[in-house]
C-alpha cells in the first residue's frame, strides 16, 4: 500500500495527517482502541499465619502480608470497587521439606481461602496460587529427591493433595504456578476424580526464571537458596511459551498466563495470538517496585505510569492483569479517572 503522504505540486503539505485524530479528547476518545476496566484486573494478596497485624513488604510500598482479618477487609473493599478477582498466596509460620502446610487444610492459605468464600461468596473470582515454594524450608517450587533435584513427579503428586485442599476449601481457580511437566493435568485428574468439576484452573503458562519476582521474595519470606532454572523458562526463549501454551490447554487450563508482564510482552503477543482459551498476564513485583522505586525519586508520575504499563499489557493481548495495583487503580475508575 502506498500512502500520498509527499506534497503534490499543488499541496500545501503532507496530505496524511494522522494527528487529525488526536485534536481533541473527544477524537482520541473515539478512536480508542484498547481500555481497561476494574474487572480485568486481579489482585494478588498476601496473609501471614499468626499474624497480630499488618506488615509492610519494604521492597514493594504500599503492599502488605495481611493478618486474616485485614485480608477480608482489603478483599471486601477491592471487590466493592469492582476487580475481576483475587489471587491468594499463603505465608506459613511452619516450613518443611514436602511444604505440608499447603495442603493441610487448616493451612494458613487453605484457612484464608474458606474465609474469604465463606464472606465473598460468588460475588468475585477467588483464586490461589498452587506452588509448594512458600511452604518449603528450602525454598523450591517442589519436592528434592535423594540429589537435592526438584522431583517433577513426586512433586505433581503434592500438587493433587494441594489442589483438592484449595478446591475444599472453596477457591473458584487453582494458579499452578510451580513449572512443573504435566501440573495441568495432575491437577485436573485430581479435581475431576474428587468430583470438582466447576473448580476452574488458571494455569501459569509462560513463567521465566526471572529476577523480576526478587521483591516477592520479601513478601513470602522465601527462604530459597540457588534459583528455578531447572523448571521455569530461560529468559532467552520464546518459542518454548508456545509448546508450554499447547501442553496446558490439552491438559485442561481454562485460562493461562504469562509472567513476568512487561519484559515478556513479546511472548504475551504470541500467547494471545495461539490461545484458544483467554489470557492473564502478571505485572509482578519487580515491576511493582520499579515503578515505586522511580516515582518516590520523582522521576516517573507515578499513575500515569501504573496506567499505561496495564494498558500495555491489554494492547499486547492480554484480558486479565494481575497487579498489586488493582484494588487501587479501580478506585481511580470508581471516583472518575
Ligand atoms: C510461586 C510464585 C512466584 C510468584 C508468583 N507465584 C515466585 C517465583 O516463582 O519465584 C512471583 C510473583 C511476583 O513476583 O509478584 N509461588
Amino acid at each position: 500500500m502506498t500512502l500520498p503522504t509527499m506534497p503534490g505540486p499543488s499541496s500545501p503539505g503532507p496530505l496524511d495527517r494522522p494527528r487529525r485524530l488526536r485534536t481533541s479528547s473527544a477524537v482520541r476518545s473515539l478512536v480508542r482502541e484498547h481500555s481497561l476496566r476494574p474487572a480485568d484486573l486481579v489482585l494478588p494478596m498476601f496473609v501471614r499465619e499468626g499474624a497480630r497485624e499488618n506488615r509492610p513488604i519494604g521492597s514493594m510500598p504500599g503492599v502488605e502480608q495481611h493478618t486474616m482479618d485485614s485480608l477480608v477487609r482489603a478483599a471486601t473493599e477491592a471487590v466493592e470497587r469492582g476487580v475481576g478477582g483475587v489471587m491468594l498466596f499463603g505465608v506459613p509460620e511452619h516450613k518443611d521439606a514436602a511444604g505440608s502446610g499447603a495442603s493441610d487444610p487448616d493451612g494458613i492459605l487453605n484457612q484464608a481461602l474458606g474465609r474469604l468464600r465463606r464472606e465473598l461468596g460468588d460475588a468475585t473470582v477467588i483464586m490461589a496460587d498452587l506452588c509448594l515454594d512458600e511452604f518449603t524450608d528450602h525454598g523450591h517450587c517442589g519436592v528434592l529427591d535423594a540429589a537435592g533435584r526438584v522431583d517433577n513427579d513426586a512433586t505433581l503428586e503434592r500438587y493433587r493433595e494441594m489442589a483438592l485442599a484449595q478446591a475444599e476449601a472453596g477457591a473458584h481457580l487453582l494458579g499452578p504456578s510451580g513449572m512443573m511437566d504435566g501440573q495441568i493435568a495432575a491437577v485436573r485428574g485430581a479435581l475431576d476424580s474428587a468430583g470438582h468439576l466447576d473448580t476452574g484452573i488458571f494455569a501459569y503458562t509462560a513463567k521465566y526464571a526471572s529476577a523480576f519476582f526478587g521483591p516477592f521474595r520479601e513478601a513470602v519470606d522465601s527462604s530459597l537458596q540457588g534459583d528455578r532454572r531447572s523448571y521455569q523458562q530461560d529468559p532467552a526463549n520464546g518459542r518454548e511459551a508456545l509448546r508450554e501454551l499447547a501442553l496446558d490447554v490439552a491438559e485442561g487450563a481454562d485460562l493461562v498466563m504469562v509472567k513476568p508482564g512487561l519484559p515478556y510482552l513479546d511472548v504475551l503477543r504470541e500467547v494471545a495470538e495461539a490461545s484458544p482459551v483467554p489470557v492473564g498476564a502478571y505485572q509482578v513485583s519487580g515491576e511493582y517496585a520499579m515503578i515505586e522505586a522511580a516515582a518516590q525519586n520523582g522521576w516517573l508520575d507515578r499513575d500515569r505510569t501504573v496506567l499505561e504499563s496495564l494498558l500495555a499489557f491489554r494492547r499486547a493481548g492480554a484480558g486479565t492483569v494481575l497487579t498489586y495495583y488493582a484494588s487501587e487503580v479501580a478506585g481511580w475508575y470508581r471516583d472518575g479517572l
